[in-house]
């Protein structure tokens, strides 16, 4: 997610603060170590339930965690990694069943190896991005691309297939970056019921472990392949969106590190120009991107209100007319870019890289005793958003495009909430050889909108979002990323991966009892069961694609409908002319 603020960025911009509170833990006991819940750094997972296991450990070295994967298979009990803060909106990291055990990968955050003349470093999982960043910097050594957050795991992004943005080299997904791994696999008694495998470039199964949902076993460490350090050249452009479609064919190609954020209701693109320059060019620059700063609290609750107000209560052209304020502020801020770390004077920003691909100041900083946060932190009642992300072959991005263009045009108004959450962001990511990477060379469309507190309550316009995620999904065959979206999102996608089966044959021979397996991972790997949560309202809450009205609000004139312009979509459309009654009252308030 990039984005995670509406409207507080009214009550904030400018405000600097020397605390801020970190995330909170995703793993809770009751007692010590045992009777715990998971959940992720929301608080919430797609469907508003939170896990259960019997118990967690929270290994320190390699040897502790083999100890915990023997423990767990010798028991025949389900296990799972989980990390700091748990960034993943599905439930990916819950064990199966309720009496399952957490692996906690916190304690593991050690840089083991470092080797500058082959400008590899090995670290453990546990190791946040901003720590791997520093650390390969602090050795004049860059990792050249990584998720724009720096907050999470390198075990969580990689099992995720995280990535930033670019077609160039190797492209912009880590594990493009990894040249060998050690996993903690189950094993049978004879040896001990858990072994390390080490597996190194070439090694096909490093195609399977370098993206793997976690379903495995545990990776203990893990060998990146740097670069010389260098710096960067960044530049935010706003045009009007006349030559989108065209732009997203070419624009991955003519900048390295380029992405572009569309604004559909201004009909504006923000063109991210962003190249490599000479490490000599002068420039000390730093990305702190303003979404991703620590907030005072009370300003996350009034800005959260106010949009619960607007959503709830509020017309279009007031929506509307408040979403116009966070793309201009952000513009005048910046973005929170600074050419020397202070000061604003100016595009292009030049910086080394380490400053520039990755920020997250709010996780970073000193505990305030909640006075300010991350925007998204559970313990208060701030912003609350669902972030979906999918990625569309290239050859078929510009088709993609030129139909979200004409779904706009059927209600621009419809759009608003998109340009109050900055957009839709627009990232390349290169084919790879891991089986659950990228199948093709594609664009990677992320979007950010409201999320209710309450249970199926319905979003204005929520069906002009649903039926552009089923466009992309099912006409474009856009593939989830699997750290991201709601349950919907993820039928069938396993399917859409040529390798998934070899992935498949993989995970049976690591872990032959599905040690490592969830009912969720079974979901998406279509081994068993289905990703979607049939029930009333489902369709609402993004956990079905609607079948019947039932999966709707009929009760508040919510209805199962075509879409608009992709007929095969099933969507919740407010239907004026079969409930007048109900539906003017809505209108009214
Ligand atoms: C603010 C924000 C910004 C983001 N920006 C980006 C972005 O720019 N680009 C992008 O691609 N994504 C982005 N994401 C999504 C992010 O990539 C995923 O949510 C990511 O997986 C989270 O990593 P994590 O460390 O929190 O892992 P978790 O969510 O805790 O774990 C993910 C999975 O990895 C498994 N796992 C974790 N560690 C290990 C291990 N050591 N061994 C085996 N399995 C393991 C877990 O069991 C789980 O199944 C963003 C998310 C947020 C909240
Ligand atoms: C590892 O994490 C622990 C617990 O959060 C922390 O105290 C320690 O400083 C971290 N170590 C490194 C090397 O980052
Ligand atoms: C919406 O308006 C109704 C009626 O005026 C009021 O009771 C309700 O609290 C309002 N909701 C919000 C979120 O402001």
């Amino acid at each position: 997610m990039r984005t995670m603020l509406p409207l507080l960025v009214i009550l904030v911009v400018g405000l600097r603060l020397a605390g801020a509170s970190p995330p909170p833990q995703p793993v809770a006991c009751t007692k010590g170590t045992t009777d715990c819940t998971v959940t992720n750094v929301y608080g919430s997972f797609p469907d508003r339930t939170i896990c259960r296991a019997a118990d967690a450990s929270f290994p320190r070295t390699e040897a502790e965690l083999v100890a915990a994967v023997a423990a767990a298979a010798a028991a025949g009990r389900k296990a799972k990694a989980a990390t700091r803060h748990s960034h993943s909106f599905p439930k990916l990291a819950c064990p199966g069943g309720r009496d399952g055990t957490i692996i906690s990968t916190r304690f593991l955050n050690r840089t083991v190896a470092f080797d500058a003349a082959a400008r590899r470093i090995t670290v453990e999982s546990g190791v946040v991005l901003r720590d791997l960043i520093r650390a390969a910097a602090a050795a004049g050594l860059a990792l050249p691309h990584s998720p724009y957050w720096y907050g999470l795991t390198v075990g969580g992004l990689l099992a995720t297939g995280a990535h930033g943005s670019s077609l160039w080299g190797k492209g912009s997904a880590v594990h493009e970056y990894v040249v060998g791994l050690r996993i903690v696999t189950p094993a049978p008694a004879s040896q001990g019921f858990a072994v390390v495998r080490e597996l190194v470039a070439g090694d096909p199964d490093l195609d399977a472990a370098k993206v793997s949902l976690g379903v495995l076993g545990v990776i203990s460490q893990v060998t990146f392949e740097l670069q010389p350090q260098f710096k960067r050249s960044v530049r935010f452009v706003t045009r009007d969106d006349s030559d989108f479609a065209e732009k997203v064919a070419v624009w991955g190609g003519a900048h390295e590190f380029g992405d572009m954020a569309w604004l559909p209701r201004q009909g504006k693109v923000i063109y991210r120009e962003d190249d490599r320059v000479d490490v000599a060019t002068p420039g000390n620059g730093l990305n702190d991107y303003l979404g991703f700063r620590a907030q005072p609290t009370l300003g996350l609750i009034t800005a959260r209100a106010a949009e619960e107000r607007l959503e709830r209560n509020g017309t279009d052209i007031a929506r509307c007319l408040a979403a116009r304020l966070p793309p201009s502020l952000f513009e005048l801020q910046a973005y929170g870019f600074t050419n020397d770390g202070v000061f604003f004077t100016g595009w292009p920003v030049v910086g080394f890289q380490h400053r520039i691909q990755a920020s997250g100041t709010c996780i970073s900083s000193p505990e305030d005793g909640l006075l300010s946060s991350c925007t998204w932190d559970p313990r208060i009642r701030g912003p609350f958003l669902y972030n979906s992300g999918f990625s569309i072959a290239l050859p078929r991005a510009a088709a993609f495009v030129a139909d979200m263009m004409r779904l706009r045009d059927l209600n621009p108004r419809a759009f608003c909430d998109i340009d109050a959450k900055l957009g839709i962001l627009m990232r390349y990511v290169k084919a790879s050889s891991a089986y659950l990477g990228k199948p093709e060379d594609c664009v990677d469309f992320d979007v950010t909108y409201y999320r209710s507190y309450d249970d199926g309550e319905p979003r204005p316009h929520s069906d002009v979002f649903d039926e552009l995620e089923q466009m992309a999904l099912r006409k474009y065959g856009a593939v989830p990323h699997w750290g991201k979206n709601r349950n919907f999102a993820f039928d069938g996608a396993a399917a859409k991966y040529p390798n998934s089966g070899e992935f498949i044959k993989v995970k049976e021979r690591y872990d032959p009892d599905g040690i490592f397996s969830s009912e969720w991972s079974d979901q998406v790997l279509g081994i068993s069961g289905s990703p979607n949560i049939v029930d009333k309202r489902c369709a609402i809450e993004g956990l079905c694609v609607c079948s019947d009205d039932s999966h709707c609000a009929p009760e508040l004139g919510y209805f199962c409908r075509p879409g608009k312009l992709f007929k095969e979509a099933r969507v919740c459309s407010k239907d004026k002319s079969a409930a007048a009654g109900d539906d003017d009252l809505l209108d009214e308030l």
